[in-house]
């Protein structure tokens, strides 16, 4: 087992990089990548950065030059859904890509023609792992379980919210997590995407945006140390 990280948050990644023993850290794609081991279960932790562009590349690096058999990601997203609310986590079912749209020719908003699934199954070992892991660190947040929509926006009217949530049924939105998932899929490595809820994505809580990030870095770093432990 060789465990990938990938996280767009610097804060979020530090806190993890600092409990990794014999750290090595690479440049790849203008990307850094740290490895060693957390506990006895080897690591890949990779700083992505935004967009479902360089999620894609850091993926398919993390596989193909880092040899890697799992991919973990993690970060904020907004919510889609009334029910689930800031401070609140998101562990994926699947993942759309939901600016994906070749309706002209007859295919589903977000298919992407030429796959053979409109949305991306992350796996359900490690989906229920982070979930159970979630729920015995912080008993006082929700956890849902369900669909991831990406796109290169960060959603903050409640008309593109509603589009996308009644679109899709998806619970959460990022920018990253379907890039992965789609990776995943095409090189048959299991993945999964943690997100905790930073925002309602209709633009109403901008001011509090940095507070909660940070706050949600803290807790998405602490569940993947927590869920790595029983992974070894
Ligand atoms: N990441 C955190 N909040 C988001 C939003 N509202 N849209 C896209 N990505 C996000």
């Amino acid at each position: 087992m060789n465990v990938g990280i990938i996280g767009a948050m610097n804060v979020e990644l530090e806190r993890i990089i600092e409990r990794i023993e014999n750290a090595h850290t690479s440049e790849y794609a203008g990307m850094q990548f740290t490895s060693g081991i957390i506990g006895t279960t080897p690591v890949v932790v990779a700083f992505c950065k935004v967009g479902k562009v360089n999620a894609a590349i850091c993926a398919q690096a993390l596989i193909s030059t880092f040899d890697v058999t799992h991919i973990i990601n993690t970060g904020v997203a907004g919510s889609l859904d009334a029910r689930i609310n800031i401070g609140d986590l998101v562990v994926s079912t699947d993942a759309v890509h939901h600016d994906m749209d070749v309706a002209n020719l007859g295919y589903a908003l977000g298919q992407v023609p030429g796959m053979d699934t409109l949305a991306f199954p992350t796996d359900e070992a490690l989906g229920q792992l982070i979930t159970q892991t979630a729920q015995r660190l912080y008993p006082e947040i929700a956890v849902y379980r369900g669909r991831v929509a990406s796109g290169e926006q960060f959603v903050r009217s409640n008309e593109v919210k509603q589009h996308i949530a009644g679109e899709f049924g998806a619970l959460c939105t990022e920018m990253e997590g379907a890039a992965i998932a789609h990776t995943c899929y095409l090189n048959k490595i299991p993945c999964v995407i943690v997100r905790a809820i930073s925002d309602k994505a209709d633009g109403s809580d901008a001011q509090d945006y940095p507070v909660f990030e940070e706050r949600a870095a803290q807790r998405c770093a602490a569940i993947t140390l927590a869920a790595l432990e029983q992974l070894a």
